[in-house]
């Protein structure tokens, strides 16, 4: 194929589908540039998708229209990412006019169904940021607008492609430990980065779905994809006891607050120039304040969640989240018939070294192409054996070296065959989110969940 727009266009299909073949087939002339619009220009908006994408894959994409609610952030948004195109306040309009054939979709998480409904509505192939959605009402809704449009979803589950997590994928593809039986994960976030969920809109159910969603859903895709199988049922607890109403006092925001002094969360956004652009100058547009109290009121997620989920393989895992760990990272260990295998990222006594928590959360979110950095061990024990060490080669920035693998394999090595299954369709989104949401009704009702009941979807034994 000739042509990078069709090229892609046939093979987002494929992404979608998680199938073999194409589906649906384009006929565009040669050479034309892929045409992308982007809703949403918040901080992942205009710098993983937006900057990064101008900076890496100009030769065969181009931004044809930005949208954001905010006219302040949309601006400043158009002149970070040097997207050279119109920037609209009202989504439909900017679909009219600027006929894009991708819509990315990276605004707040509740009200990413309208935008990935709409879009395909009108015709174009939608990129939607995790989590799909944020209940099972929506779910359905997009899963309906994805079949009677015949247009194409995919969700940018980035963690699928860092190095660690693909190893482990391969382990288990494997039998290396037999068949797989049973799973334990936990994560934890620090008093940096899970804090830093409790400061704005995710602090609040009716915009993130809680951390059962905005955040798990990471963890549940990837689990649901070492796994390879589907939730079938999910029992859960949760609590909020830390942040919100729990702190010892509260003010309006960091900035004007009277107890910086004595505050361990105290925060100064004004330090950090591009968050000042981005949001400190915005607000008087819709009152979104980035560096808001986390010990408001309002704050109704959980800071503490755990939660047992049966696949329909009958593989049991036992999973908790936790929001304010003196440091962030997590473990995992999967038993199997014939052995166990063990998986943990950033534990510090394990290095015996000291490492920064509030800087490491900065690097992260870096996108400076990732630098290869070190090694990091998996533990594979055989029964009756003595247990053997799997070095993996890591990057550091960019979600583990996971944010440009995603990328490239979505734009640029569009006719690749990869054989771990990283990209991720609607369904891998709803399985997702639908373990999150039962979750959060189990807790509301003490009950245990079975995830046919939520939408129309019935778990599949094996998930490809
Ligand atoms: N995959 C990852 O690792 C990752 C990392 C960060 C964020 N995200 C996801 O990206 C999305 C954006 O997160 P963020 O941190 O950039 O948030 P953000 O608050 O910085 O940005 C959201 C933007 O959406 C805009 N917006 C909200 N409602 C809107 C509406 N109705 N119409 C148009 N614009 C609207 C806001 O004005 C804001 O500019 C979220 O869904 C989040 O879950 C994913």
């Amino acid at each position: 194929m000739k042509s990078s727009r069709r090229k892609f266009l046939t093979s987002i299909s494929m992404l979608a589908a998680s199938s073999a073949m194409p589906i649906t087939q384009f006929d565009f002339g040669m050479n034309a540039k892929l045409k992308i619009a982007l809703v949403g220009t918040g901080i992942r908006g205009i710098t993983f998708w937006g900057k990064r994408l101008v900076d890496e894959y100009s030769d065969i994409l181009e931004f044809v229209g930005l949208c954001d609610i905010n006219p302040g952030r949309l601006s400043f948004g158009k002149e970070y990412t040097g997207a050279n195109c119109p920037a609209f306040t009202n989504f439909e309009k900017m679909i009219q006019d600027s006929k894009p054939d991708l819509v990315i979709v990276t605004t707040k998480d509740s009200t990413h169904h309208e935008f990935i409904i709409k879009a395909m509505e009108m015709g174009c192939d939608v990129l939607t940021e995790k989590p799909l959605t944020t209940d099972e009402n929506k779910c359905q809704a997009i899963l309906d607008a994805e079949k009677k449009s015949g247009k194409n979803l995919i969700v940018g589950f980035n963690y699928r492609w860092s190095p660690y997590s693909t190893k482990i994928k391969q382990l288990l593809a494997d039998n290396t430990i037999g068949k797989l039986t049973s799973v334990d994960f936990h994560w934890y976030l620090n008093t940096y980065h899970g804090a830093s969920y409790f400061r704005r809109w995710h602090g609040q159910m009716e915009s993130s779905g809680s951390l059962w969603v905005h955040k798990a859903t990471h963890h549940f895709d990837l689990l649901n994809w070492w796994i390879n199988s589907e939730p079938s049922e999910v029992f859960a607890f949760g609590d909020l006891e830390f942040y919100g109403k729990n702190g010892p006092f509260r003010g309006d925001n960091c900035r004007n607050c009277k107890h910086q002094s004595k505050c361990d969360f105290y925060w100064d956004i004004s330090k950090n120039q591009f968050l000042t652009d981005l949001y400190t100058k915005n607000e008087k547009y819709d009152g979104y304040i980035r560096d808001n109290c986390l010990f408001r009121n309002e704050i109704n997620i959980y800071d503490k969640m755990s939660a047992q989920v049966k696949y329909q393989n009958k593989v049991q895992l036992n999973y908790s989240l936790t929001t304010y760990s003196p440091f962030e990272g997590w473990r995992v260990a999967f038993n199997g018939t014939e052995g166990r295998l063990e998986a943990w990222m950033d534990i510090p006594y394990y290095k015996e070294m000291n490492i920064d928590q509030a800087e490491m959360h900065e690097k992260e979110m870096e996108q400076n192409n990732g630098e290869t950095e070190h090694y990091e061990p998996i533990i594979v024990h055989k029964l009756w054996k003595d247990f053997e060490t799997v070095m993996v080669e890591m990057e550091k920035s960019g979600h583990g070296g996971g944010d440009k693998r995603l990328q490239d394999k979505i734009f640029r090595s569009v006719n690749s065959v990869d054989p771990f299954g990283r990209t991720a369709g609607s369904r891998d989104g709803a399985m997702s989110v639908l373990i999150g949401i039962a979750a959060r009704k189990s807790i509301e009702t003490g009950s245990a969940v079975k995830i046919k009941d939520l939408t129309n979807l019935q778990p599949r034994t094996v998930r490809d």
